[in-house]
């Protein structure tokens, strides 16, 4: 009787006994946590190995989930036989897929969803299928290199496929050592390994879990996975996770911050004297690539230079045909009238078919009158006139200390502020020509050489629009 309850049990085991296993298999060996939210509740392997004819599960194990839904190589689950003849095992929640009898046409990329109401983790299980065992053991899972903190426990898990050898005394293991040890691992009650085998002993695997990891467990460790006549080694590092400060919960990091702000000092003193050395080149350059070309707005001209007839050498001779030439700009040139009270009727004409004005400022314009209240007279009559005005001056400006402000509380100086007034020094040319070509509408590099008239004629065009001068120079 006892015999025969034996045997049925063992058939019964020999039966069910996959599907056993299955039905434990996510509920054994998983991560000691009390965490609730949802993850994985052990090693998830991610390649998965088989014998054609044998039993054969995948799982996800996890915890905290509201549903998982099955995915192979993008279809979902239920799948047709073609695609693959895995069902679902909901004894275990969802968590395995298997069937009684793999085939090759299952073998695949195998994808659970897990989800909860706000957040989705996947986790693809690749599966191959052999017709026959292979040589070497297929590795399933080896736990990556780690950081463990001193006192925490340590848990590596090594696991293999090598199918399943019916010889007596042959036998599949995971062992685990330590490199530069002798002897096994397993002689301080802290330190243990746990065996673990799955489908009938054809995947299998080995944890070594240490309790309170001291100083000493650091270093390497070896997984020696054995299968009759063949082993391979697959080495973890375990180092030490340095300790977290917790002595001031929010240090203010003075370092980093010195740091950060020395970076940030050089960085502005860099800035600066880059700008020193190259500021007014790059500044020109810019202008001409990326400032709004100012043509199509019905002026003739870019340039209307004024000058007094003592300074007609250096206007004419120095100031327009460099504009012209080298620069390409489109000048126009008209001397003072000798009468500042005129100047606003005889110049307006002109300066309304210009862009810009430069007025080149010096005592015999003012009648040898260089004062404040002179000069500031003169640039409002200028200003009156339209265009931006660009004051060139050949002597510097008379330095008044009680300047007598006007009825708007204006003086020469608040008024130099808001133009544009450019000293023209012969010692530093280079400077004066870049302080200029700032100021002048942008020109591209190809544009055309425009002929340049000295008294344009006969422009009719005089469709003014309003000066729309507000190029970037502004914003520079
Ligand atoms: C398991 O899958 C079935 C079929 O897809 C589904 O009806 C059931 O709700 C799922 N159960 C869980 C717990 O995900
Ligand atoms: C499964 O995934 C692997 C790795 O991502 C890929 O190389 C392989 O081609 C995939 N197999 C199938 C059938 O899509
Ligand atoms: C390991 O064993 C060898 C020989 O059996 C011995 O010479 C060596 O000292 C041992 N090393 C350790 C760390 O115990």
């Amino acid at each position: 009787m006892a015999v025969l309850k034996i045997g049925v049990f063992t058939v019964c085991l020999l039966y069910f006994g996959p599907v056993f296993a299955i039905e434990d298999y996510c509920s054994s060996n998983t991560y000691s946590t009390n965490e609730t939210h949802m993850q994985f509740t052990k090693e998830p392997s991610s390649e998965e190995f088989a014998i054609a004819g044998k039993f054969k599960g995948l799982h996800c194990c996890a915890k905290g989930y509201r549903s998982i839904e099955w995915y192979k190589d993008g279809k979902p689950y239920p799948w047709p036989l073609m695609v693959s003849q895995l069902i679902l095992y909901p004894e275990s929640a969802n968590q395995t897929v298997y069937t009684q009898s793999v085939t090759e046409a299952d073998a695949g990329n195998y994808t659970c969803v897990l989800k909860n109401d706000s957040i989705a983790h996947s986790h693809t299980i690749q599966l191959k299928v052999f017709e026959k065992i292979p040589d070497d053991p297929k590795i399933t899972y080896v736990s990556q290199d780690s950081r463990v903190r001193l006192g925490q426990n340590l848990r590596l898990f090594c696991e293999a496929f090598a199918g399943r050898v019916d010889l007596p005394d042959a036998h599949n293991e995971v062992v685990w050592r330590k490199s530069g040890h002798n002897g096994t691992l397993d002689d301080e009650p802290r330190v243990r390994q746990e065996k673990i085998s799955r489908e009938d002993g054809q995947t299998f695997g080995t944890y070594l879990i240490i309790d309170n990891l001291r100083r000493e467990d650091y270093g390497e460790y070896i997984c020696k996975i054995t299968k009759p006549g063949k082993s391979i080694e697959q080495r973890v590092y375990v180092a030490e996770k340095s300790e977290v400060k917790y002595l001031n919960p929010n240090p203010v990091p003075v370092t980093k911050l010195i740091l950060c702000m020395s970076a940030i000092f050089f960085l502005c003193l860099a800035a600066v004297i880059l700008n020193l050395q190259y500021g007014l080149p790059l500044r020109v350059r810019f202008k001409d690539s990326f400032g709004i070309v100012e043509e199509n707005d019905g002026k003739a001209n870019d340039v209307l230079i004024l000058y007094s007839s003592k300074d007609s050498e250096i206007a004419l001779g120095v100031l327009m045909p460099t504009l012209q030439t080298k620069f390409n700009y489109k000048c126009v040139s008209r001397e003072f009238p000798l009468n500042l009270n005129y100047w606003f009727g005889e110049l307006q004409d002109e300066a309304l078919k210009s862009r810009r004005i430069i007025a080149l400022l010096s005592p015999p314009v003012l009648n040898d009158t260089w004062t404040t209240a002179g000069i500031y007279q003169a640039i409002k009559q200028l200003q009156a006139l339209g265009p931006k005005l660009i004051c060139v001056t050949l002597k510097e400006l008379p330095k008044c200390e009680n300047e007598t402000k006007n009825s708007q509380g204006e003086t020469l100086s608040s008024l130099t502020r808001t133009i544009n007034v450019i000293v023209w020094e012969r010692a530093k040319d280079d400077k004066f020509w870049l302080a200029l070509r700032l100021r002048l509408p942008p020109k591209r590099r190809n544009d055309r050489l425009v002929e340049c008239r000295n008294q344009s004629q006969g422009i009719n065009d005089s469709r003014l629009t309003s000066d729309s001068d507000e190029s970037f120079e502004n914003f520079v």
